[in-house]
């Protein structure tokens, strides 16, 4: 495990509750379900984005308990990164987590959904560990995609017939690749690009 993790998932067990098991009536309840990459599956995700999209940010659509967003800049990827997560704990968490380990310039989880109004990208690369991703979110989604021209590239777990039937448009798959989950679960990813 990277320090990081490490030390991030040190700070989760000190709240004695478990986060992930929040929920929100903002977003569909299979969408909130658990699900971390490995370290290793996230800075590979990282170097293909930056390679690109540019260093400038990342944003983590769904950023969980900030794992994502703290690796991105805690490994020198991205010099910003952003997070949106409809649940609340898991935001303050998350922000608390950054903020301990020195991150908290670089780096900030937001309260929002995707369903809310005018959300839009503003970082070159996005990531979106989407695997359960109910069709609402897959939507709201592509339209907030559409409506980004700022972000160049991101990596999504769903497959380009599901993004077409969720309505986007503006981006073509690049490549994919696998990736292995903290459960030990293995997935593949596609890297899509603005056209
Ligand atoms: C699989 S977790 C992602 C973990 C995180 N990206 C990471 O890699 O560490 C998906 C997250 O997306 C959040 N989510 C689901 N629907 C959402 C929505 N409509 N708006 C914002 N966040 C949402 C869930 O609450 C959950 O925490």
């Amino acid at each position: 495990m990277h320090p990081l993790s490490a030390r991030i998932h040190d700070r989760f067990e000190r709240h004695g509750v478990d986060l992930w098991a929040a929920r929100e009536p903002g977003a569909s309840e299979a969408s909130q379900l658990h699900c971390e990459l490995t370290s290793e599956s996230y800075e590979r995700i990282f170097r293909e984005l930056a390679r690109l999209g540019g260093r400038s940010g990342l944003t983590d659509l769904g950023a969980g308990c900030g794992l994502a967003v703290a690796l991105a800049v805690g490994g020198r990827t991205f010099r910003r990164s952003f997070g949106v997560e409809v649940v609340a704990a898991r935001v303050a968490a998350a922000n608390e987590a950054l903020r301990s380990l020195g991150l908290r310039k670089r780096a900030v989880v937001a309260l929002g959904s995707f369903h809310d109004e005018g959300f839009a990208i503003e970082t070159p690369c996005a990531l979106s560990v989407d695997v359960a991703f109910a069709r609402p979110e897959l939507e709201a989604l592509a339209r907030a995609l559409e409506a980004s021209p700022a972000c160049r590239a991101f990596v999504s777990f769903r497959a380009p017939r599901r993004w077409a039937a969720a309505g986007l448009r503006s981006y073509e798959p690049a490549s994919s690749a696998r990736a292995a989950t903290s459960g030990g679960e293995r997935f593949t990813y596609t890297v899509y690009v603005r056209v």
